[in-house]
């Protein structure tokens, strides 16, 4: 008998340094991230980036050129079977059987998984109650509906109750219901002790779900932190307004300042930008300015794109780059 060797650390995913080359090409290069269990580590990136690879080399999909990984405990290459056994992976592009019902793709890949008839039929009962697809459960999924697919994916990955869940791309092309429905799914896995590593090029979606954000550009970590950390490096929400004129810009932006706000303001252009960083401050822009501002004026609001985490990151020669990457997308 081989004795399995012992887990090792504190975290749910710890890789240091990891480089993967395909050919000429260097999909990674010095990765370094961690997570511990019970939490979400999201790895955000434009196409190309080398998220995928990630998750493929902690998934024990592709071996890394350089570098050491550990998940759940375990070397991702020497002990791959140990690390096969308590993760699962879903990707974007649903691995559901289109032509049998939600319960007996559920019912299959629990028994491919080793359980008995009666087990696996149970399993399957509870994983549709819980991603909310019993009403259609005996429906032929080809009639279901991408997000339905979606959860039924995810679905399909618990069968096995994994320690570490890799999700990528868990929400590209999905309405925004579905989106929803998604999100509060991943944290209804975490709050069960789930640890979670997704990928997304939405920072929304990062900024609610993750526990710790690495910002991935050209196979490198440009920049990792909490999300209020990062928000805090790349700046937050704004509210510009267009308003009348000149005159109304600097009355609008003297009285926002005694509110403790600071605009940005263009008088000639007349328009003038609030940064929002408290939940209410969207509220005193809104009141301040009608009570100031006599005449239309048009008021929005304007999150950070992943664009512009780039810019503030990693500087203009990103931007320039990042055109390019997404070509390379399939
Ligand atoms: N099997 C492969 N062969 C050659 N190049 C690859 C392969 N897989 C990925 N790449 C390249 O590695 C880089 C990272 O790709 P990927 O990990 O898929 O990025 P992402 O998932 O962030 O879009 C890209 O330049 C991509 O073209
Ligand atoms: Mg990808």
């Amino acid at each position: 008998m081989t004795a399995v060797p012992a887990r090792t650390g504190e975290y749910a995913i710890e890789a240091a340094g990891i480089g993967k080359w395909f050919g000429p090409v260097r999909a990674l290069d010095g990765v370094t991230v961690a997570a511990r269990p019970g939490s979400v580590l999201g790895l955000l990136g434009h196409n190309g980036a080398g998220k995928t690879t990630l998750i493929n080399v902690l998934a024990t999909l592709c071996r890394p050129t350089e570098g050491t990984a550990r998940v759940a405990g375990y070397d991702v290459v020497r002990q791959g079977r140990e690390v096969r056994r308590r993760i699962a992976l879903t990707g974007q592009f649903a691995a559901v059987d289109e032509q049998i019902s939600g319960r007996d793709n559920l019912v299959l890949v629990a028994r491919l998984r080793g359980a008995g008839r009666r087990a696996a039929l149970h399993r399957a009962a509870e994983l549709l109650e819980m991603f909310d697809l019993t009403g259609a459960a005996d429906r032929p999924v080809r009639g279901y509906s991408g997000g339905m697919r979606r959860r039924l994916d995810l679905a399909a990955g618990m069968t096995g109750r994994p320690e570490v869940l890799f999700l990528d791309e868990p929400t590209t092309g999905l309405d925004p219901a579905a989106r929803l429905a998604t999100w509060a799914i991943v944290e209804d896995l975490v709050r069960g002790g789930t640890t979670v590593v997704l990928t997304t090029q939405y920072l929304d979606e990062a900024d609610r779900l993750a526990d710790t954000i690495a910002v991935l550009a050209d196979g490198r970590v440009v920049a990792t932190g909490a999300p209020p950390d990062l928000q805090a490096r790349v700046g937050g929400r704004t509210a510009p307004a267009r308003l009348p004129g000149p005159a109304a810009v600097r009355g609008a932006a003297r009285a926002l300042r005694t509110e403790g706000l600071g605009p940005e303001y263009a008088p000639r252009g007349g328009v003038l930008d609030a940064p929002l960083t408290g939940p209410r401050d969207l509220a005193v822009v809104a009141r301040t300015l009608d009570a100031q501002v006599s005449g239309d004026y048009e008021l929005t609001v304007t999150a950070p794109t992943l664009d512009d985490v780039y810019l503030s990151l990693i500087g203009p020669a990103a931007r320039a780059a990042a055109p390019a990457a997404r070509a390379e997308a399939p």
